[in-house]
């Protein structure tokens, strides 16, 4: 490309330079130094001109054919709005948190495993790391109970709480994807907002987050729960957070990671979780349901105006 525009460069010199000298033998008569500067000056700031006017009508020219032969141009793809900054800084409150929760709570899990023991050296000890998991849990307190304000308070957060509610549709796309999987049909399901794999990883974190800080705050403050409760309360939230942390790690790892980073659609990742933005190509192919009612909304809109 670079080596393109020296090229045209050259062209454009070698060009400019050729005619000023068939400019200049014009003036030839004109013998005086000061008169051929001024000649030689006033010739280059023309031809500078002039090339301008000329690049644009070739420009204009060139567009004419173009349109006439119906070649257009090819626009920067169209792109949707599909969460907003809200949600997608709970999102990443939420990521964030969840990893140094695994990280510093699953070697606590494998105590007698050499990789835990490492983890545990690494991060300078049970004590430190039992500090840093207390930050963790502050993080995933912090974004649940934002996210309950963002759901009761603001219009996107009820709207897609409820495009995020079950209903028997979904019963009707898993049993038409499963077809599809297996081969048995070409068709697959038209989703919505939200499909029943996502429904499935929001849910999860739901259910997730309700057991992981109900167990895990009667772990934090054992002192207060062993003074109030008989012991087994204690006993059971220390298997409940245990075991459910191996589950939800394993959920993230073997759900959430291949659906929105190792499926060959997905790899290496999208990155909506930044952006918030969609493509309208990706719109069609994964929200095609979505995607139908924000264009009819749109020409209902325009028709309106
Ligand atoms: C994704 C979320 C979480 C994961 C994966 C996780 C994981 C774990 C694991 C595996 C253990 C070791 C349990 C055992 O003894 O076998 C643990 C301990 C503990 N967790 Fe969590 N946890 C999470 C969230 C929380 C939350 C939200 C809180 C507090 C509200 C919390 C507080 C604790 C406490 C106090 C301990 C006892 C160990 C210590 O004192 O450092 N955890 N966690």
């Amino acid at each position: 490309m670079s080596s393109h525009n020296e090229n045209d460069k050259k062209i454009t010199s070698n060009n400019k330079n050729e005619t000023l000298s068939e400019i200049e033998k014009e003036f030839n008569n004109y013998k005086s130094n000061e008169t051929q500067q001024i000649i030689r000056e006033k010739a280059l700031e023309l031809l500078d001109a002039k090339l301008i006017t000329v690049k644009k009508e070739v420009i204009k020219e060139i567009k004419k054919i173009l349109s006439k032969k119906g070649i257009s141009e090819e626009k920067t793809e169209e792109e949707f709005q599909r969460f907003n900054l809200n949600f997608r800084i709970q999102h990443i409150v939420l990521f964030v948190s969840c990893i140094i929760l695994i990280i510093t709570g699953i070697p606590i899990k494998y105590h007698e495993s050499a990789l835990a023991i490492f983890i545990m050296n690494l991060m300078g000890g049970i004590k430190v790391s039992g500090f840093i998991h207390r930050i963790g849990a502050a993080g995933l307190i912090g974004v649940g109970i934002v996210h309950l304000f963002y759901t009761v308070f603001t219009k996107d957060g009820r709207k897609d709480f409820i495009y995020f509610l079950p209903c028997i549709k979904d019963v009707k796309d898993v049993y038409i994807m499963v077809k599809y999987y297996l081969g048995f049909s070409n068709k697959k399901a038209k989703f919505d907002r939200f499909s029943y794999v996502e429904k499935f990883d929001y849910w999860a974190v739901y259910w997730g987050m309700v057991i992981m800080i109900g167990s895990g705050s009667i772990l934090w403050f054992e002192n207060i729960v062993l003074r109030v409760f008989p012991k087994y309360i204690y006993d059971i939230s220390k298997v409940t957070h245990s075991d459910e942390a191996l589950l939800a790690t394993l959920a993230i790892i073997i759900w959430h990671f291949y659906n929105v980073h190792f499926n060959p659609d997905k790899f290496p990742m999208s990155y909506l979780w930044l952006t918030g933005k969609i493509s309208k190509q990706k719109m069609m192919e994964e929200h095609p349901l979505e995607y139908e009612k924000m264009i009819k909304e749109k020409s209902k809109k325009e028709s309106q105006m």
